[in-house]
């Protein structure tokens, strides 16, 4: 019984040095303002909406796509890889096919067709694509943009 008069004391002394490691760590600098390790800026908008699904207006907007997409975010590198070049399983049955610009237009696509593969979810024969594929709704000057780094993916 003698001894738990010390406890309220042990426990004040507790939350002094709780209190002086939390101005510590504020004088410091907040270590929770750098927990972004993704890239902190991006050579372009295109390049922003292809990895992250958010351009400068804020995020690109769609129909169709896996669910998980919604749950989780992300953009076209969720699925075709940063690189672009696809092959990724989805947790799904089908895989993204390579989405750089040489190879989708060796795979007979244009600007025009790529666009359309895009937004319309048709592919360059016309044929609808897998509902994988999310139908995503951007602005010209975006769709420009991204367009503009595929052809930038070596
Ligand atoms: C949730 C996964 C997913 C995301 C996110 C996604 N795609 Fe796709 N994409 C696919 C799949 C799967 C296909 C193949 C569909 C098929 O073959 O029927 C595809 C097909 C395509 C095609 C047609 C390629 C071809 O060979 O016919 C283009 C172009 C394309 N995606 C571009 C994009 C762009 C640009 C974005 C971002 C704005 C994007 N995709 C985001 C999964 C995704």
């Amino acid at each position: 019984m003698r001894r738990s008069r010390w406890y309220p004391l042990l426990g004040l002394a507790l939350i002094v040095a709780g209190v002086a490691g939390l101005l510590a760590m504020a004088s410091l600098g907040s270590p929770a303002a750098n927990w972004w390790t993704g890239p902190q800026s991006f050579v372009s908008n295109g390049q922003r909406i292809f990895l992250m699904g958010t351009g400068v207006e804020g995020p690109i907007t769609y129909r169709e796509g896996p669910f998980w997409l919604g749950m989780h975010g992300g953009g076209c590198a969720t699925c075709h890889g940063a690189d672009g070049r696809g092959g990724r399983p989805m947790m799904l049955d089908i895989s993204a096919p390579d989405v750089r610009y040489s190879a989708l237009t060796a795979r007979g696509y244009d600007e025009g067709l790529i666009a359309r593969a895009i937004t319309a979810g048709l592919g360059s024969q016309g044929q609808p694509l897998d509902p994988a594929m999310p139908r995503w709704q951007m602005r010209a000057e975006e769709m420009a943009e991204v367009i503009a780094y595929l052809k930038t993916l070596r």
